[in-house]
């Protein structure tokens, strides 16, 4: 007979609204407190010490690899089978919230409390870990950590990514003492699971805390650098410039009408980087850096709408007297979860009477990475205010996080104890 646990709601808060004390800021643009903790900077390496004191109050062995991911062990019965992993993120974008990526580490903390707390053994070994710089906003690549773990990024590639100081990941993780000598390929897991903040709107507007993911869409990130020729504002005739500026804003023009004209389903783009170096008043600039955030359901129409950028870029490049170069920071594919451990979900959200949707997830997650070496599904939490998130708004209520933690906690405990 399945057991059923409830996880202890204030604890669970109560760890969240720690963590997020560290890095925290105060955001201009919001008047709110915000978190700024990019990966493998010094408030990362405090908020992983203190995950890493929780998950030892918890009677875990925890380990670090060779790119910094962290795994904490609950031991089962029979070691000898592949565990039942559970994870997220602890770094933030530079305006980050309490929620994004720290639920699913501080829930799956909380569903090890729980177990020990209800004198619980299961069959097999259950692990929490944290994976390093999912978000790529420090080194450029998002789920770094767990893409080397899946074997699709290189160990040695991701420990020569550098910041834009010139740091490397490798050094970094030396600094702040993350570099582990667990191997990156991990033994494989017997399933993954992610409890996530949605960071939409799909489960607010279905009015309903938990959400179960199908997948996660298509996602491509580039940098485009413009080279023009600086010159005089006031005396270079319009027809005989080459203006860096004028192509960088163009493009995002062109993408924004990409996105609206329905030609490549529904694509989003964003440009979130947009540097034209010194910025003088009275110059034409002479360079412009952008980089570009494509995110597709359809893998066919996310190849259309790059080659279509492409076209477009260089067809203004060369009217504009302009030289591009395109530098690959990030893509990955659509990923489908799996069909039997979203049944799980399910089932379980059932048994716990609560109401739930299934959705695609905008967002990407490591969870998108650990899929391919092991069956993969994620719980969603809904957020606050259409699910804002990335920003110090980002926020969700303790019950959703607790419901969306009791999912996790019950499938936790019926994959842990499958033979
Ligand atoms: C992760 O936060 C993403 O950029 O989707
Ligand atoms: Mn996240
Ligand atoms: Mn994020």
């Amino acid at each position: 007979m399945t057991r059923t646990v409830r996880i202890d709601r204030e604890r669970l808060w109560g760890t969240l609204m720690e963590l997020k004390e560290i890095g925290a800021y105060d955001d201009e643009a919001t008047g709110l407190r915000g978190v700024r903790r990019l990966a493998l900077t010094n408030a990362d390496a405090e908020a992983r010490r203190r995950c890493v004191e929780w998950m030892t109050e918890a009677g875990l062995e925890v380990r670090v690899d060779r790119i910094g991911n962290v795994y904490a062990t609950r031991p089962g019965r029979d070691r000898s089978l592949p565990c039942v992993l559970m994870g997220s993120h602890i770094d933030t974008v530079a305006t980050g919230g309490a929620f994004d990526g720290t639920l699913g580490v501080l829930g799956g903390i909380e569903v090890m409390r729980t177990l020990n707390d209800a004198g619980i053994e299961t069959l097999r070994d259950i692990e929490v870990g944290f994976f390093t710089e999912e978000e790529g906003v420090r080194f450029g690549t998002d789920m770094l950590g767990s893409a080397v773990t899946a074997g699709r990024i290189p160990l040695d590639h991701a420990h020569k990514l550098t910041d834009s100081d010139g740091k490397t990941v490798e050094g970094e993780l030396v600094r702040i003492g993350f570099d582990g000598d667990a191997h990156e390929l991990r033994p494989i897991p017997y399933a993954y699971l992610e409890c996530h903040i949605e960071q939409g709107p799909i489960l607010a507007d279905a009015g309903v805390d938990v959400g179960i993911v199908e997948g996660v869409q298509s996602i491509s990130w580039q940098r485009i650098t413009v080279a023009g020729e600086a010159a005089h504002a006031g005396t270079t005739p319009i027809g005989s410039r080459h203006d860096a500026g004028l192509v960088a804003a163009a493009v995002v023009v062109e993408l924004r009408r990409m996105c609206d004209s329905g030609d490549f389903g529904q694509l989003r783009a964003t440009v979130g980087n947009f540097d034209i170096g010194e910025g003088q008043t009275n110059v034409i600039p002479h360079q412009a850096t952008i980089t570009v955030d494509l995110r597709n359901p359809d893998d066919e129409l996310m190849t259309a709408a790059e080659q279509h950028l492409g076209e477009y870029v260089e067809t203004l490049a060369r009217a504009q007297g302009v030289q591009t170069t395109w530098e690959r920071m990030a893509k990955t594919a659509v990923v489908p979860f799996d069909a039997g451990i979203q049944n799980v979900l399910a089932s379980t959200a059932d048994n716990l009477h609560l109401p739930y949707v299934r959705a695609m997830s905008g967002a990407g997650h490591d969870a998108q990475e650990i899929a391919a070496p092991c069956p993969t599904a994620m719980i969603f939490v809904a957020g606050e205010s259409g699910g804002i998130s990335h920003t110090p708004r980002e926020y969700s209520t303790p019950d959703a996080c607790g419901n969306g933690t009791d999912v996790l906690a019950n499938a936790v405990l019926r994959l842990a104890d499958r033979t």
